[in-house]
């Protein structure tokens, strides 16, 4: 596929501010400042779609994306972030918590992990949640620009190993910066469109 249309649609803070349920979406998940939102605009190569920042904790809502008059991407905020509120980590956590499990129209998870660093606990316990709900899920290394050639080998087995991957679970290495990997996440768009 080709992205050719993308466009942002709305924010919403829980169930009554969701658009309608009537395609299918995608959401991407992940710490802050994994790079979720430079992810979607590398995508949709538009760099202005979703806000990105150095500073953790840009993301606050779920944010829904037209793409190509079809389907949604979802950027939703990051957890992990020390500095955010215990208050506002809670609401976060509840109102991803609630659209991951209620949602019918989500067909597909991208969890974003940082592709210089072990899987966090936080990452552990969100690819587990998304399995446990039975929802398909790629997870997606980011920022592969910053890894020397020579240690690529090793950073792909630490997130294997420390996330438990299966050998039909998917795992793509992308970077924002470079573009690598685009193709292979527009296949697998691909595929769940096609079902
Ligand atoms: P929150 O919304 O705060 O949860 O963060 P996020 O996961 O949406 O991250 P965001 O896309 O805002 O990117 C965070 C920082 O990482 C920004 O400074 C980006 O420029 C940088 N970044 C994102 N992707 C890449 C990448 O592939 N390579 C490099 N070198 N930097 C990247
Ligand atoms: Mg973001």
């Amino acid at each position: 596929m080709l992205i050719k249309q993308a466009e942002f649609i709305k924010s919403a803070v829980d169930k009554n501010s969701l658009p309608p349920e009537d395609r299918i979406e995608f959401m991407f998940c992940g710490r802050s400042n994994v790079g979720k939102s430079s992810f979607i605009n590398m995508l949709c190569n538009n760099h202005k779609l979703a806000r990105t920042s150095s500073n953790p904790g840009k993301t606050q809502t779920l944010n829904f994306f037209e793409i190509n008059h079809e389907f949604y991407f979802v950027d939703v905020p990051g957890y992990g972030y020390a500095r955010v509120s215990k208050s506002i980590k809670e609401t976060f956590g509840k109102m991803i918590e609630e659209y991951v499990t209620t949602r019918k129209s989500l067909k597909m998870v991208f969890l974003l992990v940082d592709f210089r660093h072990k899987p966090s606990e936080d990452d552990c316990l969100m690819f587990n949640f998304l399995k446990y709900h039975n929802l398909p899920v790629t997870v997606i290394a980011t920022k592969s620009d910053k890894i020397k050639n020579s240690e690529r080998k090793k950073c792909k087995e630490v997130i294997l190993n420390t996330l438990e991957l299966k050998e039909d679970d998917k795992l793509i290495i992308t970077s924002s910066e470079k573009k690598e990997g685009l193709g292979l996440v527009l296949s697998t768009l691909d595929s769940v469109i096609e079902k």
